[in-house]
């Protein structure tokens, strides 16, 4: 049995998802600095393009749409095909949409599924057979510190988190015995654009900067989980250990719906 080892940049390439804007930009120019060729995706073709032209030979633009699982299997291929081994991967891309259960709508759940939950599987999917063959690989999938538990407005994203926490514990249990080190990262508030239709309160927030730091940080070590700022996720980790009952009447406390409707309205 082989145990997993984090790879460094001689044993292959990065390939990031969501690297156009907020973490995952931030995260590019980490990794570039650790010395990384790094693959970058999202679905902004100029943006992605303008950060290739910043590092030539370093990074490389592959535009796909990670909700088509055609797509994504089709662009690992020819990633690996042009550029050789993907040795860790990064599953950052993602949308965030408030919603609100007086007027939901199908199509917003829908969208945060498609993406986040189905996209992050349509890259497992492409990758994982890859880092099995090999014995050799590291995935690293990023969820959210809403994955601990439900919140107001947050119930489809936080949905597809906490199934991203999950997908990644079982495939941190299954992929260890192939030397595949798999992690989770479940970060607080980050100030980026996905946080612009977000109209809670957010304790807290880090910049995009710092959460690229932990999370480099995080991939240099062997803890499954990456966690931060540690002052809001551990409060948080906490208050979801309380008996549901309790943790539901607090969360609807702290976030204010507690009060009448005509009341509330989200800070
Ligand atoms: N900001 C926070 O407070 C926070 C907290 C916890 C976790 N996170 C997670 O961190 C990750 C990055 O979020 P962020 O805050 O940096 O948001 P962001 O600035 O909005 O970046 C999201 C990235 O995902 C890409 N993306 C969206 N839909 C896509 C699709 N269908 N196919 C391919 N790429 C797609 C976007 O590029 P295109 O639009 O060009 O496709 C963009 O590069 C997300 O998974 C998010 O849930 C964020």
């Amino acid at each position: 049995m082989k145990t997993p080892v984090i790879p460094t940049p001689v044993d292959g390439l990065c390939w990031l998802t969501g690297a156009s804007s907020g973490i995952g930009e931030a995260l590019l120019a980490d990794l570039v600095k650790e010395g990384w060729r790094v693959v970058i995706s999202a679905r902004s073709e100029d943006k992605l393009d303008a950060l290739a032209r910043r590092h030539p030979g370093k990074v490389f633009a592959y535009p796909v749409d990670i909700s088509d699982d055609r797509a994504v299997a089709t662009t690992v291929a020819q990633i690996e095909f042009d550029h050789g081994p993907i040795v860790r991967a990064i599953l950052n891309a993602g949308v965030y949409i408030s919603i609100e259960a007086e007027h939901p709508r199908f199509e917003d759940y829908a969208k945060t599924f498609d993406v986040n939950l189905k996209g992050a599987a349509a890259c497992v999917c492409a990758l994982t057979p890859r880092f099995c063959e090999r014995g050799k690989g590291q995935l690293v999938i990023v969820s959210s510190a809403t994955a601990f538990g439900g919140m107001p407005t947050a119930t489809a994203y936080g949905a597809t988190k906490a199934g991203l926490l999950n997908m990644a514990e079982g495939l941190a249990i299954e992929l260890y015995r192939y030397g595949v080190k798999v992690q989770c990262v479940t970060p607080g508030f980050v100030d980026t654009p996905a946080q612009d239709d977000n109209a809670f309160p957010k304790p807290f927030m880090v910049s995009a900067e710092t959460a690229a730091k932990r999370i480099c940080k995080g991939m240099n070590r062997t803890g499954f989980e990456i966690t931060f700022p540690k002052r809001f996720t551990w409060i948080l980790k906490l208050i979801y250990a309380l008996p549901r009952d309790w943790h539901i009447a607090l969360v609807r406390k702290q976030t204010g719906w507690d009060k009448p409707p005509e009341e509330k309205k989200p800070a």
